[in-house]
């Protein structure tokens, strides 16, 4: 399937609002799900992640894995979500194609996992029928152009913690994602670029079922 089923485009100011639209997604996710990540180094997936876990209820520690492929995170009893799936994290950055992804046996804990993929695309595709596609962009403006004289010349794009915003773009492929995940109010990381939820699923564009 190469056309997305919907596409919504989010606005976040702040790490905090990436962190807590994973958590948001993170509670409404289902063993089998697979998510696929898309930015540049820094653009927040692995922030995205952590919300993400959190809101799974799984074993804390989401980092970058640099030189670990696969990371599990099982679901913890006393986490939000007890008996709830485990996250399966995967940086794809060094896997030069889908092939060596098969290498990894993903399809292994695929089923019982919530299986997200940084630098996923066009490599994990063919993992499953259904996917999110996640892509983080530093938002327009962002890299603000230092004025001339004030020494460091250039882009200035920030290396450190500070909040910077992003747009986030999410689509759904697959029978899966024919809906597209809503977000509570308190988790709702405004300003939208597009009308959201909150006014109830008919603000979004009418699914067509397929069964098959
Ligand atoms: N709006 C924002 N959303 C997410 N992270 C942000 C935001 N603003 C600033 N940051 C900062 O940007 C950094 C994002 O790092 P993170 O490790 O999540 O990126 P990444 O996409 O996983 O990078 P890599 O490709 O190197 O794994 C963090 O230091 C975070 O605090
Ligand atoms: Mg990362």
């Amino acid at each position: 399937m190469t056309a997305p089923a919907w596409e919504r485009t989010l606005d976040v100011r702040t790490a905090e609002q990436t962190h807590a639209l994973g958590a948001a997604l993170g509670a409404q996710l289902e063993p089998g799900d697979l998510l696929v990540l898309t930015g540049e180094l820094g653009a927040g997936k692995t922030t995205f992640t952590q919300g993400l876990g959190e809101g799974l209820g799984v074993r804390p520690g989401v980092i970058s894995p640099t030189f670990v492929l696969v990371r599990i995170h099982p679901n913890l009893p006393d986490g939000a979500r007890p008996g709830g799936p485990d996250l399966v994290h995967v940086d794809a950055y060094r896997l030069g194609s889908a092939a060596e992804i098969d290498d990894i046996d993903l399809e292994n804990t695929m089923d019982s996992s919530v299986t997200v993929v940084e630098w996923g695309r066009g490599r994990v595709e063919h993992l499953s029928e259904s996917r999110l596609e996640l892509d983080l962009v530093r938002s327009l403006g962002a890299a603000v152009p230092v004025p001339a004289g004030t020494g460091t010349g250039g882009l200035d794009f920030d290396t450190d913690d500070d909040d910077e915003p992003r747009t986030i773009v999410l689509r759904g492929f697959g029978p899966r994602w024919v809906n597209p995940p809503l977000f509570s109010a308190a988790a709702e990381p405004l300003p939208a670029a597009e009308p959201l939820p909150g006014a109830g699923p008919g603000t979004m564009p009418a699914p067509t079922e397929r069964n098959s």
